[in-house]
């Protein structure tokens, strides 16, 4: 089974598979500006937002970058973020960057 993803930041849509996550189903798309960290859930390069009500889970993620605060918020990293029906997700931090410069400021480098 797969879920659809869609990104608000851009309309973008794509097909995430039951137990992948989110960030691998991402870079299947084979866009060259989606930043890849660590994918273990310790770098928060990969900082999302779930949108409205849905259900997903999510794997061990690093405090450091998800507080339980911002967790309660729906925020979370996509390489640790399971989809459990279809989801819409907002970019933060370096990924908004990259797939929405304008909104998210001046890309970054490297
Ligand atoms: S790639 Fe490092 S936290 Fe997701």
């Amino acid at each position: 089974m797969a879920f659809t993803i869609t990104v608000a930041d851009t309309g973008e849509r794509f097909p995430c598979a039951e137990g992948q996550n989110v960030l691998a189903a991402m870079v299947r798309l084979g866009r060259r500006d989606i930043p890849v960290g660590c994918r273990g859930g310790g770098c928060g390069i990969c900082r999302v937002q779930v949108l409205g009500a849905a259900r997903y889970r999510t794997l061990k993620m690093s405090r450091a970058q998800v507080s339980a605060a911002d967790e309660a918020r729906g925020i979370a990293l996509a390489c640790k973020l399971l989809p459990e029906a279809d989801l819409t997700v907002k970019a933060l931090g370096l990924l908004e960057c990259r797939l929405n410069p304008v909104a998210g400021g001046a890309p970054h480098r490297g």
